[in-house]
């Protein structure tokens, strides 16, 4: 079975599914794959017919090339992976110009500020750049069910808005954070990191709880703060954001309501190797 195919090939299969009312799942990534990827194939396998892997490195959501370059790759070991969880899936791993047309461009969307919150405030257009591809293999495939993670759900906020600005008939379904034992949530940059950072980097998850269980506590912010300061101590550790916010605008309450669902976002920095979480609160 040939695991990947020019974008025309791709066209005329999915084309042949969509005719003969197959159900189809869509899991992109960028590759590096690990068990939290793993996750989201296996439960895109389970509830369609047919199932693609996307794997390209986006270079319209990078914002430093040394980033881009530095991003882990190893198609081969992706490939291997997927075929021991089944050889039907199906792996599309294009390159750039077959997504970009030789010109790696973002289309600009209104997100309504989700953009520029949280992320979107330390990577200027990195939502842009995602909403740009996603929309592009939206359209290649069809998907009835599209895959994502809990891990980074700034980005399902930003895929649910593209979905509703661009009209399109899709299903997203969110799959649960998977961990290191540590409780360091599975990353593809977590390989940059040394041996000693990663184990030290079991803070990030450790806060997100003491957060979660002072969560209905007065001194909230004063636990926010406390927390930055004890990762901010660790060498080479440096919060680059910790915040409160309401999960569906992302924007902070200054009074807690409790018909509203809150969670908490962390993003820190060791050595340079961005490492991002969040947790709900209530
Ligand atoms: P990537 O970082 O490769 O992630 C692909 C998918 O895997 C995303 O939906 C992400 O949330 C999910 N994922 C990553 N780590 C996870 C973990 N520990 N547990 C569960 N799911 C996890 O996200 C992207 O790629 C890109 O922005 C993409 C959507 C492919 C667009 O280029």
């Amino acid at each position: 079975m040939p695991l990947y195919f020019k974008k025309s090939n791709v066209t005329v299969k999915v084309n042949g599914y969509i005719k003969s009312r197959k159900k189809i799942g869509l899991v992109p990534t960028m590759g590096s794959l690990h068990d939290g990827h793993i996750s989201l194939i296996k439960k895109a396998k389970q509830n369609n017919d047919v199932v693609w892997v996307s794997i390209f490195i986006n270079p319209t959501q990078f914002n430093s090339s040394k980033d881009l370059i530095n991003y882990p790759k190893d198609l081969n070991k992706d490939i291997k992976l997927i075929k021991e969880i089944s050889k039907d899936i199906n792996v599309f791993s294009p390159e750039e110009c077959e997504m970009y047309n030789g010109n790696p461009k973002i289309k600009v969307y209104d997100f309504e500020n989700l953009d520029n919150e949280l992320e979107g405030k330390f990577r200027k257009n990195h939502f842009n750049g995602v909403a740009t591809i996603v929309s592009k293999l939206l359209s290649l495939f069809k998907p009835n069910n599209i895959y994502f993670g809990e891990k980074d759900f700034q980005q399902i906020l930003i895929i649910k808005r593209l979905i509703s600005i661009e009209r399109i008939n899709v299903k997203i379904v969110i799959c649960p954070t998977i961990r290191e034992k540590n409780g360091l949530a599975l990353s593809s940059r977590n390989n940059l990191l040394s041996k000693s950072n990663r184990e030290k980097s079991s803070i990030i998850y450790k806060s997100l709880n003491i957060l979660k269980e002072n969560f209905k506590n007065l001194n909230l912010i004063q636990t926010q703060k406390k927390i930055i300061d004890n990762i901010n101590k660790k060498k080479n550790f440096e919060v680059e954001y910790l915040e409160i916010v309401n999960e569906n605008t992302l924007e902070i309450d200054v009074k807690i309501n409790p018909k509203k669902t809150y969670r908490a976002f962390i993003c820190v920095k060791a050595n340079e190797v961005r490492l991002i979480d969040n947790i709900l609160l209530n």
